[in-house]
């Protein structure tokens, strides 16, 4: 077990199509093991595996932060996004978009589709934060990171940002 490198944008990784996960074995669940460990130091609630450089569909959460009752820490293999409803906006940030949080305009409700560790199918429903952690999460392994969505100005400067640490050498760790 060990705490991962968390790839900041705009590591390639980042944008990577992942690849579907078919064998649930020792080495899923050391990956799992990884990016708790990896998560919890950063702090962060929610963690996917190419964030780690692993381009696999692949997330961990945990949100007993923000809403009681919910599952302390979980790992959701292969999830879909398969029922939906409403909207919400929230701020967000990002373990691998550093220096920016931004609203987003998400799904107050959704219903989530996903393997456990033994490879068995499961589904969930969540609402209001968790809701908007699981759809973040789930956008990493579309390639998809919420600066995405942000309008073109923000997301132009945010770009110039970035492009200033890299040619600096200046990126914050
Ligand atoms: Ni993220």
């Amino acid at each position: 077990m060990s705490i991962q490198k968390i790839y900041k944008y705009p590591a390639p990784v980042l944008r990577q199509k992942t690849e579907s996960i078919s064998t649930f074995d020792d080495t899923l669940l050391s990956l799992v093991r990884d990016m708790a460990e990896t998560m919890y130091d950063a702090p962060g609630i929610g963690l996917a595996a190419p964030q780690i450089g692993q381009s696999v569909k692949l997330i961990v959460v945990d949100t007993t932060k923000d809403k009681e009752g919910e599952p302390r820490f979980m790992p959701l293999i292969n999830p879909e996004i398969v029922a939906h409803e409403g909207t919400q906006i929230d701020e967000e940030g990002c373990l691998s978009v550093l220096d920016l949080t931004a609203t987003v305009k998400r799904y107050k409700k959704v219903t989530v589709s996903y393997q456990d560790l033994q490879g068995q199918a499961q589904e969930l429903s969540a609402e209001d934060r968790f809701a908007v952690v699981l759809q973040h999460e789930i956008d990493h392994l579309n390639g998809i990171l919420f600066l995405d969505y942000l309008s073109p100005l923000k997301r132009a400067l945010y770009k110039k940002k970035v492009k200033k640490w890299l040619a600096e050498e200046e990126y914050p760790a």
